[in-house]
């Protein structure tokens, strides 16, 4: 339910451990929500091992899945649903580049990250992608659908 007609596209966006660890939960949630993006679903967990090979599973051959794995399991995550126009997209130019030495200044990664086994945070790469994502990392009750309400009202 979005006021821009016929579009809600959702997003799954997960602060990494490194990011839960220097306590930039909230200013990842602040450029969200500044942006404008409703946040529909979040929840810190720490990530089981099944979760993070599916989520990974086009890359269980890359030589640094491992790493990734254990990285991903280091610590709690993060993990958010955003709703909005074009959320995926947008919210992927707000991440940055996957490799921090690649990201510009005024994105998250280019803000607070300098290495791609440490880059902060995840943003789905497609809409099939970010469906999956959501399905994944929640349940379907756990994803709250709400609209803005009349904040001078009282209720
Ligand atoms: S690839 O090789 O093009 O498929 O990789 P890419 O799409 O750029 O990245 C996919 C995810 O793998 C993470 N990644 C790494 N993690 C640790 N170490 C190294 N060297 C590394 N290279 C890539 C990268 O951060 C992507 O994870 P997400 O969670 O999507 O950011």
């Amino acid at each position: 339910t979005s006021v821009i007609a016929g579009v809600s596209e959702r997003t799954l966006i997960a602060v990494k451990p490194d990011g839960v660890q220097r306590r930039l939960v909230g200013q990842i949630v602040q450029r969200f929500e500044q942006r404008g993006f409703k946040l529909v679903g979040m929840k810190l967990l720490q990530a089981r091992e099944d979760i993070l090979s599916q989520h990974y599973h086009d890359l269980h051959k890359k030589p640094f899945y491992p790493n990734l794995l254990r990285y991903m399991s280091s610590g709690p995550v993060v993990a958010m649903v955003w709703e909005g126009h074009n959320v995926v997209r947008t919210s992927r130019l707000m991440v940055g580049n996957t490799n921090p030495a690649e990201a510009y200044p005024g994105t998250i990664r280019g803000d607070y990250s300098v290495h791609i086994s440490r880059n902060v945070i995840h943003a789905s790469d497609s809409v099939e992608g970010a469906q999956r994502e959501i399905q994944l990392w929640f349940d379907r009750r756990e994803l709250v659908d709400w609209d803005c309400c009349d904040h001078s009202s009282s209720y």
